[in-house]
């Protein structure tokens, strides 16, 4: 893939923009109750570390990896739990934070197993973007930043076989450049 080739799908302003104001509705929401910010990587991990930068109330953050790409553009369709290691949250509240909600399969993996495992205070899911066309589960996030249509995204935080995750925009590729 060239990464010249590469649109321009939301610039790095805009994204920054948009974190602000999903950061203040959750400032609202929460106003000065504790958050387990729950960061799921590697896909979300510059979203994480932005939106908490934004959020007032006092902030825990933890991190789990998941995977469910066959390290391409196209989903395994099974959720690999590499590392779910977390602390007490029960009674707590927490707010998963992931990259992209695409089929669901990893949201609802998420909201499964809190639910299995804690009786949290609050369970919140949020996700900087959503392709909602994509969706073959019933999962809904609480907060999105930008609904996508059905194309590959690469950069801040999401990757094309490890790499572009470092870009501090979100761009796409014709199908045909990722063969
Ligand atoms: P889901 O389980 O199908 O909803 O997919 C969730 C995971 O797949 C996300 O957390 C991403 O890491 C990855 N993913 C989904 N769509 C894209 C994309 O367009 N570009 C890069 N990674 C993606
Ligand atoms: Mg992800």
């Amino acid at each position: 893939m060239d990464i010249n080739n590469l649109k321009v799908l939301f610039t790095e302003e805009q994204i920054q923009t948009r974190i602000k104001e999903l950061a203040n509705e959750m400032n609202k929401f929460y106003g000065n109750e504790e958050v387990y910010a729950v960061c799921v990587l590697k896909g979300a991990v510059m979203f994480a570390t932005d939106l908490v930068k934004s959020l007032s109330m006092p902030v825990k953050m933890e991190f789990i990896r998941l995977s469910s790409y066959n390290g391409g553009t196209t989903t395994s369709g099974k959720v690999n739990a590499v590392d779910i290691s977390l602390p007490d949250l029960n009674e707590k509240n927490v707010l998963i934070i992931e990259d992209i909600v695409d089929t669901g399969l990893t949201a609802k993996f998420l909201l499964d197993f809190m639910n299995c495992n804690f009786h949290t205070k609050s369970t919140k899911f949020c996700s900087l973007l959503d392709k909602k066309v994509a969706r073959v589960t019933d999962v809904e996030p609480d907060y999105y930043g930008f609904e996508v249509d059905d194309k590959f995204l690469i950069g801040y935080g999401l990757d094309y076989d490890g790499y572009y995750r470092n870009l501090t925009y979100i761009g796409y590729t014709d199908k045909s450049e990722l063969e």
